[in-house]
């Protein structure tokens, strides 16, 4: 068991995307990282890469969460960085969204978030940093790629941040958000088969194109890091400049 001054990251989604590019990040900056995702062969994969320690977790479901932590807990002996990076996006026309699919994107980006921020909280010291992953969906009401349950989730996720900011400053734990715009992952790469709508979202930014994963991945671990130690209950929009307009 290391019980070093080592600082650990539990990054959910870390086997794809953005949280895969976080854990490539943080093991460069020195940090034991903890890669957790449903999906456990990416998990597996992504641990390997970076030297971490890869735990399967459902992070819409409590005993999971709860079991996540605990392994992390027992396994480093200590906690000092959480991202949030699992998340489920859902494209379904606004009149066609069932409760179903309303609830399901819900249980994955609003409770799992929080789930994953209660339990973090309960294992971390002072200094510890958090860091949720909203949208601009969340601020827009979507117009990108998401529609009404995705933005609508992304929205809570803004406001549980600050919420969570708010409780947690108490125990000397700071969390922060970042809201990105379109990044290129496997989330969105469905969607942007269509090079129409891929055109019409890059146009929409100052740069002309989206976002490399490692590029909200690097704003993250910034949040984590003791380098923003006076950032507290902000969201940092990371979006090549398309909320500008
Ligand atoms: N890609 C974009 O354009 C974009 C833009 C804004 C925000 N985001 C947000 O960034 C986050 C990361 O997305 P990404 O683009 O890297 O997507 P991705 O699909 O590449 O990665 C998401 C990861 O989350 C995991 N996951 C999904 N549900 C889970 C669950 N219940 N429990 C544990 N893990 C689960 C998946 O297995 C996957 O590995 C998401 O919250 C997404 O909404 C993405």
């Amino acid at each position: 068991m290391a019980r070093d001054h080592t600082p650990v990251a539990v990054v959910t989604g870390g086997g794809s995307g953005i949280g895969k590019a976080l854990c490539a990040v943080l093991a460069r900056e020195g940090w034991s990282v903890a890669v957790a995702d449903r999906d456990a062969a990416a998990a597996e994969t992504v641990a390997r890469e970076v030297g971490g320690f890869a735990h399967s977790v459902d992070v819409a479901d409590e005993t999971s969460v709860g079991a996540l932590f605990a392994a992390v807990a027992a396994k480093f002996g200590r906690l000092d960085g959480l991202a949030t990076s699992a998340g489920v996006v859902d494209t379904t026309p606004f009149a066609d969204i069932s409760v179903a699919t309303f609830e399901r994107v819900h249980a994955v980006n609003v409770i799992g978030t929080f789930l994953c921020i209660r339990e973090a909280a309960k294992k971390m010291q002072r200094g510890g940093r958090m860091c949720t992953v909203a949208s601009v969906a969340g601020k827009r009401g979507g117009g990108l790629s998401g529609t009404a349950a995705y933005a609508a989730s992304k929205g809570a996720v803004l406001a549980l941040s600050r919420s969570a900011a708010r409780s947690l400053a108490a125990q000397g734990i700071t969390v922060n958000c970042v809201a990105p715009g379109a990044t290129l992952t496997p989330m969105l790469a469905e969607r942007f088969n269509d090079l129409e709508h891929r055109r019409r979202v890059e146009g929409m930014t100052l740069l002309g194109r989206s976002a490399e994963p490692a590029e909200i991945a690097e704003a993250i671990a910034w949040l984590l890091s003791p380098r923003s130690s006076f950032v507290a209950g902000e969201t940092l929009t990371i979006d090549g400049g398309l909320m500008l307009d």
